[in-house]
Parts: structure tokens; sequence; C-alpha cells
């Protein structure tokens, strides 16, 4: 044997190691193994230039014609967009390419081919793809947007369980109504009436008063006739609530909160956010403290921006995003009037006509994130306020014995995943922000 066929015999030899894209680094010099699909494809003559996607990254694998079997480079060549593939290769960094690496390609097993995969490299109009949601996903952008939705829900859920918070689940099915009832989901429960939760919000209540400290994170719905970017028939919310806190705690709860799950994304996402585009700088700046801002001053610069606007009303989407161009960062409006907002919310004892509510307001024009505030604690004010809002007295007797037993002053917030993915992605609408959206007029796929 000669020096060189040994050369090429310990290179074939040298066995493919198991690899994902997302942690190729490790494996740079090494042969590998990357079981995808081809996310597209450009051929010279003498080399055909594969994006392979596994799921978890696109890496470009290059194969040279001399390098591999004749058939096997003419199959690649023929490849349509998605065929499902297993490449092997050698990975060499390339600070041309996006993620640092590129793949030499040595072979290549076609374990499916597809030849008419309907998302092409062009185009497409938004109601195109929304009907094939069930495949869009796959697409550079949305794949990185749906990796940024699942770090959001990990920093989410770790926040919490990292500081003593136990997880609570609240039901699906409920007997009543926690966000008024004029946008609920109504269905069957055997032969009760029975409405999808809107909020688990008044269960955890009850967590938090055997628990100290919980949160409740699940799928929420509300039949809103709206079809607005920031609204969803159904999203996730996580909704912890604490024993003994007011206001003031409740909201530097939300802007560790926060500023915690923006920075994990930052330094975790780095790929993602920049294949989406997002200008980091913006997030970068979300550090608490974050601004507070009573209701009444909300109004006083709604007003000073030549906005007619009535004191007494709560905010619409248009009035936030007016507001939220005087803040770099999060923020919070707080002490609503009363009337406009939810029945549990308890009153500021100086001045009885506003809640110990606030919501947080995201900048760059997206608005709330988060609702939240202190809860009723009394027995006969909250009878009081489920009469006034003609609330079934017996679907409630349950959360009313909440202040009989132990009642302590307590609050909590939830918030909204979809609408911080839009925020924390720079996305102009909720409806990329969740695999499946439900929204007005459209329950497909
Ligand atoms: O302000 P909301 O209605 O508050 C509650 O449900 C309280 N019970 C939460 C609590 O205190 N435990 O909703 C909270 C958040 C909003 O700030 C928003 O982020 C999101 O839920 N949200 C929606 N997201 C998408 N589509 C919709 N239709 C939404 N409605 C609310
Ligand atoms: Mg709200």
């Amino acid at each position: 044997m000669t020096k060189s066929d040994q050369v090429v015999e310990e290179k074939c030899l040298e066995p493919a190691l198991p690899a994902t894209i997302q942690d190729i680094a490790k494996f740079e010099g090494k042969r590998v193994e990357i079981k995808g699909w081809l996310y597209n494809k450009r051929s010279s003559g003498r080399i055909n230039f594969l994006q392979i996607r596994d799921g978890s990254g696109i890496i470009q694998g290059v194969m040279v014609k001399k390098e591999v079997p004749i058939e096997t480079f003419k199959e690649a060549k023929k490849l349509g967009q998605e065929s499902a593939i297993i490449v092997t290769g050698t990975v060499r960094a390339d600070e041309r390419a996006d993620i640092g690496y590129e793949l030499s390609v040595d072979n290549l097993v076609v374990i499916s081919e597809t030849d008419d995969y309907p998302i092409t490299p062009k185009d497409h109009g938004t109601d195109f793809l929304l009907d094939h949601r069930h495949l869009w996903f796959r697409s550079k952008r949305q794949h990185a947007i749906m990796r940024v939705r699942s770090e959001i829900i990990n920093a989410c859920r770790d926040y919490f369980n990292d500081r003593g918070y136990i997880l609570f689940d609240s039901p699906i099915l409920t007997p009543s109504a926690c966000e008024g009832t004029s946008n609920l989901f109504g269905t069957k429960y055997f032969d009760e009436d029975a409405y999808l939760t809107q909020s688990g919000q008044l269960y955890v209540e009850a967590g938090a008063l055997a628990f100290g400290k919980v949160y409740c994170f699940g799928p929420t719905f509300r039949a809103e006739k709206s079809r607005t970017r920031r609204h969803l028939m159904e999203f996730w919310m996580i909704e912890p609530e604490i024993a003994y806190i007011n206001l003031e705690e409740n909201m530097e709860i939300q802007e560790d909160f926060v500023e915690y799950v923006v920075q994990r994304v930052l330094s975790k996402m780095k790929i993602e956010l920049k294949i989406i585009e997002r200008d980091i700088s913006k997030l970068e700046k979300v550090k608490k403290p974050f601004p507070r801002v009573q209701y009444d001053e909300a109004v006083e610069i709604l007003k000073k921006k030549g906005v007619d606007f009535t004191w007494g009303d709560d905010f619409g989407a248009e009035h936030e995003t007016i507001l939220t161009e005087e803040f770099d960062r999060p923020f919070f409006v707080h002490r609503y009037p009363a009337e406009a907002k939810a029945f549990y919310m308890k009153r500021d004892p100086e001045r009885l006509e506003l809640a110990l509510c606030s919501d947080m307001l995201a900048p760059e024009g997206y608005g709330e994130i988060i609702g939240g505030g202190q809860r009723e604690d009394d027995y006969d004010e909250l009878l009081k306020r489920v009469r006034e809002h003609e609330l079934p007295e017996d679907a409630y007797r349950w959360y009313l014995d909440l202040r009989k037993y132990g009642s302590v002053p307590h609050g909590g917030f939830g918030l909204g995943i979809e609408r911080t993915v839009a925020w924390v992605c720079g996305l102009h609408h909720v409806r990329e922000t969740i695999p499946f959206p439900r929204m007005l007029n459209r329950m497909y796929p």
C-alpha cells in the first residue's frame, strides 16, 4: 500500500459522528452525520451547494463533483426542496457562513423525495402562507421565531421555578368568567353551561393562599370579535399570584421578570434574532427600573399630543401605541378607573374611583403585554362587585370563600406569551408568534 492509499483509506474509515447543526462548532474538523431536509440548493457544473436544515439550524453543504460518486452528485443535483436526507461530511470553519461553519459533503442518502413543495423561496401572500402554516414554520424566519418563542417560555418557567413558586395548573373548562362576560367561548359540560377559561387568575388566587407563591401557564380563550394585529382567540398566558404583596411589590416582580426574559433571549438566541433582523440595541435597553405612569398622567400625555380622550375610558391599542413613543423600555400604567376594569380589582383607598391595577406596555408601539394588580381581599366588597357586575353569585361561591378563610392582601399578573414574542422579535402581527394561530375567521389548519 502506498502512503497516499493509506490516507484515502483512513479518510473513508473515519466514522461519522451524529451531530446537530446548533452544536456544529463542537465538531470543527470532524466528520459528522446530519439527519435533515434539503432547505434549498444551487448547483454549478462541478459543485452542488446544499442548504441543509435539521430542525436546529441550517448549514451549507458543499458537494464537489469529483469528491463523491457520480450517481450521488447527480441525485443531489435533481433533489427537490424539503426532500428528507441524511448527509455526511467534514465540518469546516467559514466566516462567510451565517453560523460560521460549512460542511464538505462526502455522502448523501435520500430518505424521501419531494418535488412540488408549495412554499418556494419566492414571495407568497399571507393567506397562502397561513393556509400552509403546517409547512410555513420550516421557513428560516418562521422557524427562528418559533425557537425564540420556545426560549421565552422556558425563561418564564425558569424564572418562577428558580424563585420558589409552585406550578399550580388552572382548569380550562370553567363554570364562570374571569375577564368579563362579553368574550366567552361557551360549551356544554354535559347538561351544564361551561366556558373555556379566559384566565387562570381566580384559581391561582386559591393557590397563593395555600402555597404562598404560585403560577399557572396554559392556553386561554377569548372570543374577541376584533381583527387587530395583537388579538388571538386562543393565546398562552403565564400567571403568577403571590400572597402578602401590594401593587408596588407586584410591579417590582414584573420588571425583574421581564428584564430576565429579554436578557436571556438576547444571550441565548443571537442567531435567531439575526435571522429575524431584530434591532437588538432596542432590547438591550430593557433594564429595570421601568417607568411608572399613573393613568391620570397617561391621559395628560395623550391630550398634550392632541388625542381626544375622555377620562374614565380604557386605552385602546391606538392610545397605547402613542404612549409607547414616550419611552425606550417597557413601562407601567397604573391605577386605572375601576369602572373600566375587572370586578376582582381592589380599589385604591386614597381614591376609591381607581383600581390598584397596572398594565405593562412594551415600547416601539407594541403596547400591553401584562395586566395585573392587587385583588379585592374583603368579603363584603367583593360580593358587592360580583353583584354590580351581575355575575352569577353561585358560580363564585368558592372564590368568595377565599375572603372568608385567611384572606390577605395579594396580587399577581398575566403575561401574554404571543404579544411578548411579537415584541421581542419585532413582528408586525401576533399571527406569526404561535404554531397554529386562532384568529377571527381562521381555524385552519
Ligand atoms: O389584561 P388581561 O385580560 O389580564 C388577565 O387576564 C388577568 N386575569 C391576568 C392576571 O392578573 N392573572 O390579559 C393579560 C395579558 C394581556 O396583557 C395580553 O398580553 C394577553 O394577556 N392577552 C392577549 N393576547 C393575545 N390575544 C388576546 N386576545 C389577548 N388578550 C389578552
Ligand atoms: Mg388587560
